[in-house]
């Protein structure tokens, strides 16, 4: 089996883990989450979200999280930015990356950002073109690349025009999001294929939910065809609020231990990250969701 020598993790915590939670999580909490994630080697983190805050209430203080954190040097702190006004707070709040967020499917377009997919790639024109003014780097999501909550399967041509045209538009990074987690590694290894025809491989990340529990067998599967950018979520936590049902990523220690033993280099510390699963589980009040943490749950006990 030939894998990447290196995987880049690219921590959701903050934003995707946090957008769907009921309760309002303090800002001091993501704040100190974000920090803690740092500290564990991590060196991209989804910090928050600039979008409407009637549509996502819970990303409301975006602002004050991207002010109170510590930031480390070297460290890429990034946002989504749906549209200009959301690009605009995030140069206030001194994002390093900026993330606009598209979708394979029509129907979840219109459920999430309120427009059609042409609609919305002529709003990301702009956003990208003045994050190339401001030498801002700009990921680029594609949302439903399997399957969509509305329309069902997703065609892996669909899901290749899209992230071709955001490729196009200057994403250094096209992160593919099985967003209600019910791909399987064939049909994730054939949509990867479809896409790496326009896009280097070394540019497409993936970004599984693991509401069927096929998150890391996904991730193994097309890491065979040489993925190296993984997003996920510690302590599994996340969904978006326009996907009823999905759970949240797939967990970053589930990731880190299976990438540790295969010997793939991270530079994230397990064991740190695992503390920070148990911090954020005991503040919203309910255990870690990854295998990993809760097979080694009491392991700081003397
Ligand atoms: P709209 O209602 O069509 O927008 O929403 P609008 O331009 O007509 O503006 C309506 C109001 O929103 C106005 O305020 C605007 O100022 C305000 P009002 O005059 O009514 O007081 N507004 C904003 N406020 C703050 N920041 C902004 C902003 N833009 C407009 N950037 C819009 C369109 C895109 C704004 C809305 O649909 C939205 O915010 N959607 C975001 C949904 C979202 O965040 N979903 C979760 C993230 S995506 C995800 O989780 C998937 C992913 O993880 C990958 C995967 O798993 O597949 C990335
Ligand atoms: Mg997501």
């Amino acid at each position: 089996m030939q894998l990447p020598d290196k995987v880049k993790i690219v921590e959701m915590g903050p934003r995707d883990g946090l957008q769907n939670e009921a309760e309002t999580v303090p800002c001091g909490v993501k704040v100190e989450l974000i920090d803690r994630l740092t500290a564990t080697g991590l060196q991209f983190i989804e910090a928050g979200s600039f979008v409407s805050p009637k549509w996502v209430p819970q990303m409301a203080d975006s602002a004050d999280v991207m002010a109170g954190i510590a930031r480390k040097p070297g460290v890429v702190y990034s946002v989504l930015t749906p549209n200009m006004k959301g690009f605009e707070a995030a140069v206030a709040a001194d994002a390093d990356e900026v993330a606009i967020f598209g979708a394979a499917s029509e129907a979840f377009s219109k459920k999430n950002i309120n427009c059609s997919i042409e609609e919305s790639l002529a709003r990301f024109e702009p956003v990208c073109a003045a994050a190339s003014e401001r030498g801002l780097p700009v990921r680029g999501y594609v949302s439903t690349v399997l399957d969509c909550p509305y329309e069902g399967p997703i065609a892996a041509e669909a899901t290749a025009r899209v992230a071709k045209r955001l490729h196009d538009m200057g994403c250094h990074e096209i992160s593919l999001g099985d967003t209600i987690g019910r791909g399987t590694p064939r049909r994730a290894q054939a949509m990867i294929e479809a896409v790496a025809r326009d896009i280097p491989i070394e540019r497409i990340a993936v970004h599984f939910h693991d509401t069927y529990g096929q998150a890391l067998a996904n991730i193994l599967a097309v890491m065979e065809m040489g993925v190296a950018l993984v997003d996920a979520s510690v302590a599994g936590l996340g969904g978006c609020p326009y996907a009823k049902g999905a759970s949240g990523n797939v967990a970053t220690e589930d990731v880190l231990y299976m990438l540790d033993g295969l010997g793939i280099e991270t530079g994230i510390d397990l064991g740190a990250l695992l503390d920070v699963a148990d911090f954020i589980a005991a503040q919203l009040g309910r255990p870690p969701a990854s295998k990993v943490a809760r097979a080694l749950a009491g392991r700081n006990a003397a």
